[in-house]
């Protein structure tokens, strides 16, 4: 929380680095918070407001990872192994001086995650993965540059995919785009939430509880949990500064989910129906929004 009784008087330097006096910079915008934050409502602390050097570390890094993503667009197809994709990940990114996020990080194992059909997120790649006609793949990519992180995700149809799974990729990127266009300052994001679940909802399908979204930037996994699943009002009023990722997982049944017990990774759709997934990194700006990294 934003400690506003901290004693920081108004001819003071702001406390976001400019170098300008606090009543010339952040004054007004911290009492704007204060406004919401006296009247009950989730706010969110200075440490996750971005400065304009970090905005442009989180902008090079997103580089590197929207390359990866392309060189996997370009080459992937049926009969390729997830092991493949997780090997080109990796050489594009060290290539541009980066670091794969996901390799070592909390223990796993790779550099990239890839989740196929009923996979919902945090597949692992496995030479024993290989992609066949009519799968739908999600690869979610993150790195680190600079220490910087950047955090995005696509979906990749292979050969012949059925109508039904086609429908599911289609919408869950327009519950994504929803989700996009609703990152407007000074609203909450139980508004943008509760949008992207309506449009699933009136698709037929549900949304993940218990994984969603999240800051990410100067750390991997930042604060504030972004849910889908939200209602209009709710969770933490988005203002300009901040960045966080826009990433629901659309499955065709159930909501209901669960873990692989042998890799402790995994999670699965617990109907065994297909499940999908988009994501991107936005910044929130004064007037809207700015996609970093998709
Ligand atoms: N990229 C995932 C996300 O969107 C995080 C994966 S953590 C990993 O939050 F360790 F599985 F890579
Ligand atoms: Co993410």
């Amino acid at each position: 929380m934003i400690h506003f009784g901290a004693k920081i008087e108004r001819n003071d330097p702001c406390w976001c680095g400019s170098g300008k006096k606090y009543k010339k910079c952040h004054m007004a915008f911290d009492e704007k918070i204060q406004g919401f934050r006296l009247k009950g409502h989730i706010t969110p602390d200075r440490s996750i407001i971005k400065t304009p050097e970090q905005i442009q570390g989180i902008r090079e890094s997103a580089k590197i990872n929207m390359a990866c993503l392309d060189a996997v667009a370009a080459v992937i197809r049926a009969g390729m192994s997830t092991e493949e994709i997780d090997r080109i990940v990796y050489e594009t990114t060290v290539s541009m001086n980066g670091i794969p996020a996901p390799l070592n990080y909390e223990g796993f194992p790779k550099s990239v995650c890839t989740s196929i059909n009923e996979e919902v997120c945090h597949g692992i790649p496995d030479e024993k993965h290989i992609l066949r006609d009519g799968d739908i793949i999600n690869v979610d990519c993150s790195t680190i540059y600079k220490g910087f992180f950047s955090d995005s995700s696509r979906m990749f149809m292979i050969g012949d995919v059925s109508e039904e799974k086609r429908k599911l990729v289609e919408v869950t990127k327009e519950c994504m785009q929803i989700g996009i266009d609703n990152v407007i300052p000074w609203t909450f994001l139980g508004d943008m939430g509760s949008k992207v679940h309506q449009h699933a909802l009136d698709n037929g399908y549900s949304v993940v509880r218990e994984i969603g979204g999240h800051g990410c930037g100067l750390e991997f996994h930042e604060d504030p949990f972004v849910s889908y699943v939200s209602k209009p009002g709710e969770e933490m009023l988005m203002v300009p500064g901040m960045v966080f990722t826009i990433e629901p997982m659309v499955n065709m049944g159930t909501d209901e989910i669960y873990q692989d017990r042998d890799n402790g990774w995994t999670i699965y759709t617990a109907d065994g129906k297909p499940s999908a997934q988009w994501e991107t990194q936005v910044l929130v700006t004064e007037t809207g929004h700015e996609v970093l990294c998709w």
